[in-house]
């Protein structure tokens, strides 16, 4: 391990969204999830981490963890909870949680969605309906005409394909409709969701004359997929029609506002560059074969608690690949790990960072990080059992103790780089 620097305009922080992390709201589709006894360890999103009262404690911790950028999700089922009922307290709230933010010098990116809405959306067909896209653009305006002075970056959708893919192909979310048809359905109503958000967000604020540059993507889901036989052509082939099929299609839908078989054809809103930054959410790689059209794992390989390989090097061909086609600022909008023990979060962050600084001198630019995550939290279908978080929480007494990859990672959110020095005090084995 070496040291390295990234540059001084580089900024670090942290992603969360919001049901992962409030607590207490039961208007949403995964309040009714969790109640279904869906979640492995039997836990529920209505504890999690008690933010949405915690918020304050939540924030100083933030700063004095050196974060300079803060990911965070605005709730639609708390905005909205009825159809067409907006409340004023639930706007209130996020607007004193942002203005303290801003008070502690952490700015706001804010997701709009991030695979959670409210119920009365989910039983009238969530995505799957087409009238989806006023609702949502009616929701955003909400958001934006009232927080927009606050906030000036956004995200519309997070992981478009994830969410697709486990609602309605794998199951393990809500609504477990198992139908390709509506998974295809969902990514090009989420697209046309995408496009229309990212319009009206800038029409808004340059309306509105908000301050700041206004700046609109999508937290875009990334693997690398591999052939698991690097010399077999038909397992080459499998992993390219993966990665187009569940990447590159949705992703250039939503940027280019041209459907992309198999979500559709034509550019029912028109064409355009729909983003001011390219997100990328990494986290590992699969390797594929074209037996059975499987996604699996190389083979001696190393993995998280979840078994995910850890992978640096995809985030290098992730970022060299995306800026060719885009040529849009990168921000990695998630990257982090599931890790107990906290035995290998700070040289996983080590590494993802290592490269990082690799991409910004070859001229590629990335310019932020968000790690995933400040703390434990409620893990979709893992529960509260899969724990990724720089703070430990024990969500019996919501207690929060600070990792030693937490301290690591504030020390290089403070310096920007890593010294030979806090290589020997933080780091261990694992590159
Ligand atoms: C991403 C999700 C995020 C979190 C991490 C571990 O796919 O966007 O909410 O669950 O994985």
């Amino acid at each position: 391990m070496k040291p390295f620097r990234l540059p001084s305009h580089f900024l670090l922080g942290c992603a969360s969204s919001g049901a992962q992390i409030e607590g207490g709201d039961r208007n949403s589709n995964w309040y009714a999830w969790c109640n279904q006894g869906h979640i492995k360890d039997g836990s529920t999103c209505l504890r999690a981490n008690d933010h949405w009262n915690r918020y304050k404690e939540d924030i100083s911790l933030m700063a004095e963890l050196n974060q300079k950028i803060y990911r965070m999700g605005i709730e639609w089922s708390r905005i909205e909870p009825q159809e067409g009922n907006f409340s004023k307290e639930a706007l209130q709230h996020y607007r004193d949680e942002i203005s303290l933010l801003l008070q502690n010098g952490i700015k706001p990116l804010v997701t709009l969605h991030h695979f959670t809405h409210p119920l009365w959306l989910e039983e009238k067909g969530g995505f799957e309906q087409d009238a989806v896209s006023e609702y949502f653009e009616r929701y955003v305006r909400f958001v934006v005409e009232n927080l927009g002075d606050l906030v000036s970056e956004y995200i519309t959708i997070n992981e478009p394909n994830v969410y697709a893919v486990m609602g309605y192909y794998f199951c393990e979310w809500p609504p477990a409709k198992k139908s390709v048809k509506l998974l295809l359905k969902v990514l090009k109503n989420m697209s046309l969701c995408h496009i229309r958000a990212y319009r009206l967000i800038h029409k808004i604020r340059e309306e509105k004359g908000y301050p700041g540059k206004t700046m609109v993507g999508v937290a875009n889901h990334l693997r690398i997929f591999d052939p698991y036989n690097k010399n077999n052509p038909l397992d080459q082939l499998a992993a390219r029609v993966m990665e187009y099929l569940f990447q590159d299609a949705v992703i250039k839908s939503m940027s280019t506002g041209i459907l992309m078989l198999p979500l559709g054809s034509g550019a029912p809103l028109g064409t355009g560059k729909f983003l001011d930054f390219f997100g990328i959410n990494y986290y590992t790689r699969d390797a594929v074969r074209f037996k059975g059209f499987q996604n699996t794992q190389m083979p001696n390989t190393p993995r998280n608690d979840l078994g995910w390989e850890i992978y640096p090097e995809g985030l290098i061909r992730l970022c060299r690949k995306y800026y060719a086609e885009y040529q849009a600022p990168i921000w990695i909008t998630e990257n982090g790990t599931c890790d107990k023990e906290d035995a290998f979060r700070a040289d996983y962050i080590y590494q993802h960072l290592l490269a990082v600084s690799q991409l910004c001198q070859e001229g590629i630019p990335v310019e932020r990080y968000y790690h995933w995550t400040l703390m434990d939290n409620f893990e979709w279908a893992e529960g509260e059992s899969a724990r990724f978080g720089l703070v430990h929480v024990d969500f019996d007494t919501q207690e929060r103790n600070v990792r030693n990859s937490g301290r690591f990672y504030s020390e290089v959110c403070d310096k920007l780089e890593v010294t030979q020095e806090m290589i020997e005090k933080y780091l261990t084995s694992l590159g």
